[in-house]
Parts: C-alpha cells; structure tokens; sequence
C-alpha cells in the first residue's frame, strides 16, 4: 500500500477517507506502518504541530497519588481518607500491594506484545466489528475523529458473558482470562472502598452493577518518527465507572489538572485506577473524570492495558437507569444530571469520538 505523507502533498489533492480505508484495509495497524519502514507520519495522523506548552513539564510536587492498599487492614479510615481525596482532586490514583502478582502484570504485557507483533496472527483478528468479544483494530473512531492515534489495540469484552477460550490467540489465551479473574476481584476491592469514600454502604456501587461488566484493551504503541505531529492518545475522559490500567516501564500517560498536564509516572508492579464518567454522573461530581492522554514517542513501542468496567454487551446492562445517588444529595446538593442509560451515553460517546470534550454533557440538567 502507498501512505502518502505531508510533505509529498500539495493543499488540495489530500483524499482523507480514501488513505484511511487504505490504512484500515491494511489489518496491520500503525504497527504494520512501521514494520513497512515508514520515517515520516501518514496524513491521516497528522494533527499539526502539538502545543508545545500543553508538553512542558512540570516541576510540581503535586503528583497522582500512590495508595497502599495494605493498609486495607491495618489503617482502614487512612486508606478511605486518601482514597476520597485522590478521586475528589485527580480522578485518578495508583495502587501498589494489590494482591496480583507482579510477574501476572509482566506477563499480560508480554502476550499483549506478541500479538501485535505476530503480522500473520493478528491480521486474521482485524475488525471494526464491535459486537465481537475479541477483535484487533487501530483507532476506535478511525473515521470520526479529526486525526487517527499512534495506537493499536486488541480488545477482549470478558464480563459477563467472556468469549470461549478458541475465540482468542494462542498468544494470550491463557494469560488474558488469568489477568481477567484478578482484575475483577481487585475491581471489586476498590469499588467497595470508593464507596465507602462516599459515606455509603461498602456494597453500594457493586449493587448498582458498576463492577458488572468488564472490557480489557490491550494498546500498543509503536515507536513514532515524528511524536511531535501526533498522539498516542487524544485527550479524553473515559465513559465507564472505573478504569484499572496496567502501564509498561515507558511513560507517556498525562492527567490533566488546573489546565496542567501532568505525568502519571511508571511504577512497576503498580496499577493506574481512573474514575469514569459513569461514576461522576452517579455521585453527582463528588467524584471526577479526569481527562487525560498518552503521548507518542521515538522511544518504544509502550504497551498497556486498559480494563473498562461497564456493561453493556445486554439489554439489561444497557437499559439500566442511572442517575446521581439520592443518599448523596441534599438541598445544598441537587442533582446535577438527569437519569440516562449506559445504551444512551455510549451513543453518545461513539458519535462524537475523541473530540476533546466530555461526554457528559449533554447529561447535565
Ligand atoms: C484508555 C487509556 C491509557 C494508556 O484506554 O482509555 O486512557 O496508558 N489508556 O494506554
Ligand atoms: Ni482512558
């Protein structure tokens, strides 16, 4: 296939949707671009020039919380107080002592790595199919949004209704239901200690199904030769509860907070927990989704792992109503959002794509 680039382009002879569906047609990715030796960025990439201040980084102190989660058991409140101000002041924190083995985590991003570096494996997976269990693809909104990210992504819907294991690649067959089983069991912990940061009844959020539903994403990003002219990741927030991330030892995760990027820097053997925008609806902005991006690099290619908590591969997921807490609203708290449905945020969510701004607009009252 022919990519043509920026700088062989003169304005106006640019056919945007015929190089994207020469790219999807591929079925190789971004990844297969650089297997083919490009050395500059496609157009279809291009986002121009990225702020340059939006990148400088900071010297700041302030930085994502690191949470111990032994202290489950021996300072419990210490725990639920610093839970309740990393989600209030970040909508993000990371976990360390969470019971999943280490050598679990390096091994999820080892098959994740084999598969997109397997051309003849994941060709066969390549699809922009949804309603599959498991499907390799690049760029979700490949079509919608205004630049594609430097990313591929290998997706596995593994609750509540997990694929059969011959559904899915040798290469991660084993590993990715091991990685599954404790993702949701530490899913469960921490939902029920970010209830009880919400003065509810530890199994609040857990009966309002935010744990029901579990999709995990593995991304790969390749090493990028022009990381100056496009993303990893575009700004975003995520549209689910809670978000558990697994991040290789590369960086290039930033939160924003007052207008500021910051670096969610790589701690091994930890794992990165985000608030979505499901959450913020339900306890009517006590807690946050951030946004946040990924940034190219030359260096890599990154791996992570990002595991979604929603539901919404049923009628019964889907069409559940949700809307603020009642136990969390008062006079001086009325409630900021009308009830909605997962089916009708996703809606949402799909057709704008990553245009930079939250989906839970159209959802305040
Ligand atoms: C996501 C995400 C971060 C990462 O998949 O929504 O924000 O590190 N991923 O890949
Ligand atoms: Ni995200």
């Amino acid at each position: 296939m022919e990519m043509k680039n920026t700088h062989q382009l003169e304005e106006g002879t640019y056919d945007r949707e015929a190089e994207l569906k020469a790219f999807d047609e591929t079925k190789l990715g971004v990844r297969g671009l650089v297997e083919s030796g490009v050395t500059k960025i496609p157009r279809i990439f291009n986002s121009g020039l990225l702020d340059i201040t939006e990148n400088a980084p900071t010297d700041s102190l302030l930085s994502v919380p690191i949470i111990d989660l032994r202290d489950i058991h021996n300072n419990h409140a210490g725990l639920i107080d610093q839970i309740r101000s990393a989600c209030k002041e970040w909508g993000f924190f990371q976990v360390i002592n969470h019971e999943i083995p280490i050598t679990l985590l390096d091994d999820m991003i080892d098959g994740i790595r084999r598969f997109h570096e397997d051309p003849e494996v994941r060709k066969q997976y390549y699809t922009r199919d949804f309603k599959r269990k498991f499907l390799y693809y690049s760029n979700t909104s490949l079509y919608r949004d205004k630049s594609a990210n430097w990313r591929d992504t290998v997706g596995c819907l593994m609750a509540p209704n997990p694929p059969k294991p011959e559904e899915l690649p040798q290469v991660l067959r084993g590993i990715i239901f091991e990685y599954s089983k404790k993702i949701m069991e530490l899913g469960c912990t921490i939902i029920e200690l970010l209830s009880e940061a919400l003065g509810l009844n530890p199994s609040h959020l857990k009966e309002l199904n935010c744990v029901g539903g579990l999709f995990i994403q593995g991304h790969y990003y390749p090493p990028c030769p022009e990381p100056e002219l496009t993303m990893g990741t575009s700004k975003h927030t995520d549209i689910d509860f809670m978000t558990i991330v697994l991040q290789d030892q590369l960086g290039g995760l930033q939160v924003l907070r007052d207008n500021k990027w910051f670096n969610v820097p790589p701690v091994h053997g930890a794992l990165v927990v985000n608030m979505g925008d499901l959450l913020q609806l339900i306890t009517n902005d006590i807690f946050i989704s951030v946004y946040h991006r990924v940034l190219s690099s030359h260096r890599g290619p990154r791996v992570s792992a990002a595991s979604f908590f929603l539901q919404y591969d049923s009628d019964e997921g889907k069409s559940k109503v949700y809307g603020p807490i009642k136990e969390l609203l008062s006079e001086e708290n009325p409630p900021i959002y009308k009830d909605t449905t997962i089916a009708d945020m996703m809606a949402h969510h799909l057709s704008k794509g990553l245009d930079g701004n939250s989906a839970l607009h159209p959802f305040r009252l």
